[in-house]
């Protein structure tokens, strides 16, 4: 199938790259050519391309960013979004639009189903609760994947930068805050696989598992042979503008009830990823670290 792959030089679009391009025809085409703020050249790429599929993974994902700048958040992410929405409909092509665990306000208490009502408590996740309601209502050939704290053997995310102070000898740590750590290899590989059938809907799609980023430091020094006491429980508020919800791991439950949820636990994806980055790692992490 031709599939119009956007945010094709993030963390996740690079996997979805190495991933589909095997399988499919993925055309990303740059910024330059198809900037989210430029509603035109959006309808105009996506008339030209003519994708059956189109792979939504480009976003501002900066949630600070986004608080600072609501504008551009809500510009980028949520009427972005309903443009691509809009033209995917017009050519008749299915959409897959990357959402987050941020539309949920992290006081359930226990993992979120798709079942659950969403409820940001920051910018970000207020437009991309937005943008899923626009997929929804411009797009009915659609699949709305949330996901959750993405990490991958390239890219700036927690894992990369905790593996980097470890390089440098800088002290490493992580803060309370929970959620279903989730490797973009297995994130693409899992939405192949849902392409399968059209069973369209909203699909929470992230590895098993759960931790705070204070227990994914612990797990990454111990893979990496050191000592998981090295890390240090860091205090949420420094430096941060937007809130962040307290426990937001979510549960591949549709996917679980269709009896075909094909995720691993978070850890093995971890270990993959370091060995990927050239690390030499410890199988299998100690299972006291984990919750
Ligand atoms: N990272 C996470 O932990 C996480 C968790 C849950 C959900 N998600 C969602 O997963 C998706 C992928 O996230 P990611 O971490 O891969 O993001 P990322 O690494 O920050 O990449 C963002 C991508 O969006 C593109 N982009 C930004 N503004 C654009 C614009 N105006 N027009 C066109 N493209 C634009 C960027 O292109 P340039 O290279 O040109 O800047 C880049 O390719 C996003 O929808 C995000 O909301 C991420």
């Amino acid at each position: 199938m031709r599939v119009l792959l956007t945010g094709g030089t993030g963390t996740l679009g690079r996997a979805v790259l190495e991933v589909w391009s095997p399988h499919h025809e993925v055309i990303a085409p740059p910024r330059a050519e198809l900037d989210l703020t430029r509603p035109p050249q959006i309808f105009e790429a996506v008339r030209q391309i003519r994708p059956e599929v189109i792979l939504h993974a480009a976003a501002i994902a900066d949630v600070d960013r986004c608080e600072a700048d609501p504008d551009l958040a809500f510009r980028v992410n949520t009427v972005g979004t309903a443009c691509l929405a809009a033209a995917a409909h017009e050519i008749g092509a299915v959409m897959i639009f990357i959402s987050t665990d941020y539309v949920f306000d992290g006081a359930k208490g226990s993992p979120y189903t798709e079942f659950d009502p969403p409820n940001p408590i920051n910018i970000y996740g207020r437009s991309k609760q937005l943008a899923e309601e626009t997929v929804r209502s411009l797009c009915p050939r659609h699949f709305i994947v949330r996901t959750a704290w993405l990490f991958a053997p390239w890219g700036r995310h927690f894992v990369r930068q905790t593996v980097e102070r470890i390089r440098h000898g800088e002290p490493v740590g992580g803060i309370a805050q929970t959620s279903s750590p989730t490797s973009v290899l297995d994130l693409a590989r899992a939405m192949l696989y849902l392409l399968e059938i059209p069973a369209y809907g909203i699909y929470h799609i992230v590895n098993h598992g759960m931790a705070s980023r204070y227990e994914m430091a612990r797990v990454i020094l111990a893979m990496l042979g050191r000592n998981p006491e090295e890390a240090a429980r860091l205090s949420a508020v420094s430096g941060r503008r937007a809130p962040r919800p307290d426990r937001t791991p979510l549960r591949n439950y549709v996917l679980e009830l269709q009896g075909r949820d094909p995720m691993r636990p978070w850890t093995e994806a971890l270990a993959e990823c370091l060995e990927r980055m050239g690390l030499p790692i410890r199988h299998p992490p100690p299972g006291s670290l984990l919750p």
